[in-house]
């Protein structure tokens, strides 16, 4: 458990939302276990037909919490980090994203796990790795280049170039972008159509839709131990301090 996430059903839809806002929804150890216990916990209950997450406060997530990057031991094996990221594409239920302000990190990357996007036009992605000394995850590495094409992943990943909610749609990770002030409400009606139809059907499309989940986690493991090096380098710490201290 933890107070940043609320966790709440709405009919057969499981809704995680993160409270975080004063920190733009970071994520902390006990915020990315919550949510690993939640997805953990959605794919053996019935009731449960798909999964909604959202950020509160104008933020979806503005990715790992980087004090925590330099406090906790990331990288490692029983990091929650790596708990939740391996959550992911063990899933088994639809995962729904409504997106609004800053998807950062893991923010970003975690979209690429999801089944249907919606977004804000303030929703603003940026993946800036490479920028902080570190390395990409949750198999963004294998997973963008598979969405947006070469060009456009090495502009997101290599130059660390944000890009909007339009930008999104157009590269296919948001399905539709709608206004800040009807997204929950739009996410959900999706999350809950997607629960309603016959249950076998639609987890046995959704695991042929997203297609080989061994080579997903194959990735993840090989981007871990580059991953697990960087972030302790003294180039990152360097860059997560001065982060830290920049006000
Ligand atoms: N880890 C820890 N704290 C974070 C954070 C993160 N990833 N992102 C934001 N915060 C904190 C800020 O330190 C600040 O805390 P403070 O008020 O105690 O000083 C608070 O959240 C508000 O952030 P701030 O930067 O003042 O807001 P902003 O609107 O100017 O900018 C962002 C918002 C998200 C663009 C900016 O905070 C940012 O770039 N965050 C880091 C994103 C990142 O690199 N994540 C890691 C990816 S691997």
């Amino acid at each position: 458990m933890s107070e940043h996430v609320e966790t709440r059903r709405e009919g057969a839809a499981l809704c995680l939302t993160l409270t975080r806002p004063e920190k733009k929804n970071a994520l902390t150890g006990a915020m990315y276990d919550a949510l690993t216990d939640a997805l953990t916990a959605a794919n053996k209950d019935d009731a449960i037909g798909a999964v909604l997450i959202s950020g509160r406060g104008g933020v979806f997530c503005a990715g790992n919490d980087i004090g925590d990057f330099l406090k906790a031991r990331p990288g490692e094996d029983s990091s929650p980090g790596w708990r939740f990221i391996q959550a992911l594409p063990l899933l088994q239920k639809p995962l729904v994203a409504a997106v609004d302000g800053p998807a950062i990190g893991v923010g970003a990357t975690l979209c690429f796990h999801c089944d249907l996007v919606y977004a804000a036009p303030s929703a603003r992605f940026q993946m800036p790795f490479v920028d902080l000394a570190i390395v990409p995850e949750a198999a963004s590495s294998l997973l963008v280049p598979l969405r947006f094409g070469m060009a456009k992943a090495s502009e997101a990943l290599l130059l660390a170039e944000p890009f909007d909610a339009a930008e999104a749609h157009r590269l296919g990770l948001v399905n539709q972008v709608v206004a800040a002030d009807a997204l929950f409400d739009h996410a959900l009606a999706k999350a809950q159509a997607l629960a309603a139809k016959p249950r076998a059907a639609l987890l046995a499309t959704r695991k042929l839709l997203r297609g080989d989940a061994a080579a997903v986690q194959a990735r993840m493991r090989e981007e871990l131990r580059a991953f697990g090096e960087a972030v302790r380098s003294p180039e990152a710490r360097a860059i997560f301090e001065a982060f830290l201290r920049r006000k």
